[in-house]
């Protein structure tokens, strides 16, 4: 008999800011010790997985020339790991649509990666857990696992050892999307460039975790900070009038997201978010603006229909 062909899963994956991004020196592997406070936001990316006799991926979705829909792509790296580990011919076809923009600083290739790992585990009833699909995430970047668990979290080591943190209100933010990416390996490269031969100025965490506890947007507001911020600017100096001008628009702060280019405001709270994307879209400093609130679950299985 015949083994009955298991349905497609989607699995809808969300989106990371950084709220707290220090970085410390170069390792001798070429990545930066990190102390991080990922958020994840509710701008979604969804990934489907079914079995295939035409194996590979696809990609849809906003800015998708720029994404690599081949096996370079890391959420097939994602399905070839996992295949491997599985001992299985990845004969599978996954789908991407894009709703996270795509080089800005928002881990959107993590994410997919991430939601990869899950919907292949749901597919083929690997009956993984998070903590185990982490050890795979961690192997293909910095950021995939946050994005298994999503919320918020402190992330060190290069970023993937991650410690979920309290968080107690919902925050409510305005993204501002611009036009091209940054590369992170260059934005890390910018920031030891600026920083010469003076080591990591002080940034500590504390504060930001204190905010979250309290859930006070204006406490959040005051200690949110990126390293990598002073660099991105530098390669891309129009975004100090993004900043500028997200902040006269009423947000409490603004920051730019992980290695940029995308900018993300925080706001009192969602009508003030409205007004502030309303208005940052009219001053014609980003591509597009979109409102968002976190923290948000990670990836998470969202369709797995059985055949009637
Ligand atoms: O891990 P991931 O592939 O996302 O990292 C992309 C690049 O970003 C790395 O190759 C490295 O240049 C830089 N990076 C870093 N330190 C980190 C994370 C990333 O220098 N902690």
């Amino acid at each position: 008999m015949l083994a009955a062909v298991p349905p497609p899963v989607t699995v809808r994956v969300p989106a990371k800011i950084n709220l707290h991004l220090a970085v410390g020196p170069l390792r001798s592997d070429g990545y930066h010790e990190l102390v991080t406070v990922f958020h994840a936001v509710s701008l979604f990316d969804e990934v489907s997985v079914e079995v295939s006799d035409a194996p590979g991926i696809e990609v849809h979705g906003e800015g998708v020339s720029e994404v690599p829909a081949d096996e370079t792509n890391l959420a097939w790296r994602a399905v070839q790991l996992l295949a491997e580990r599985a001992d299985r011919d990845p004969d599978v076809r996954l789908v991407l649509r894009k709703g996270i923009p795509v080089a800005g600083g928002m881990a959107g290739g993590s994410a997919d990666a991430a939601a990869a790992l899950v919907g292949l585990s749901a597919l083929w009833k690997l009956d993984l857990g998070r903590d185990e699909l982490s050890v795979l995430a961690a192997e293909l970047g910095s950021d995939v696992t946050f994005a298994l668990y999503g919320g918020t979290a402190v992330g060190t080591g290069r970023g993937e050892q991650i410690v979920p943190v309290l968080s107690r209100h919902t925050q409510h933010w305005v993204i501002a999307l611009h036009r091209g990416g940054l590369a992170t390996p260059q934005v890390f490269r910018e920031l030891d460039r600026l920083r010469g031969d003076n080591g990591p100025t002080e940034r500590p965490v504390e504060p930001v975790l204190e905010a979250l506890g309290g859930g006070d947007p204006r406490q959040l507001a005051l200690s949110l900070g990126n390293d990598l911020q002073a660099a991105a600017v530098s390669m891309a100096p129009e975004l100090r009038r993004t900043l500028r001008a997200g902040v006269g628009a009423g947000a409490l702060a603004g920051l730019v997201s992980g290695s940029g280019p995308t900018c993300a405001f925080l706001c009192s709270d969602a009508e003030a978010a409205m007004d502030v994307a309303a208005e940052l879209a009219g001053v014609g400093v980003c591509r597009t603006v979109r409102v968002a609130h976190g923290p948000v679950p990670g990836a998470r299985v969202v369709d797995q229909h059985e055949p009637p």
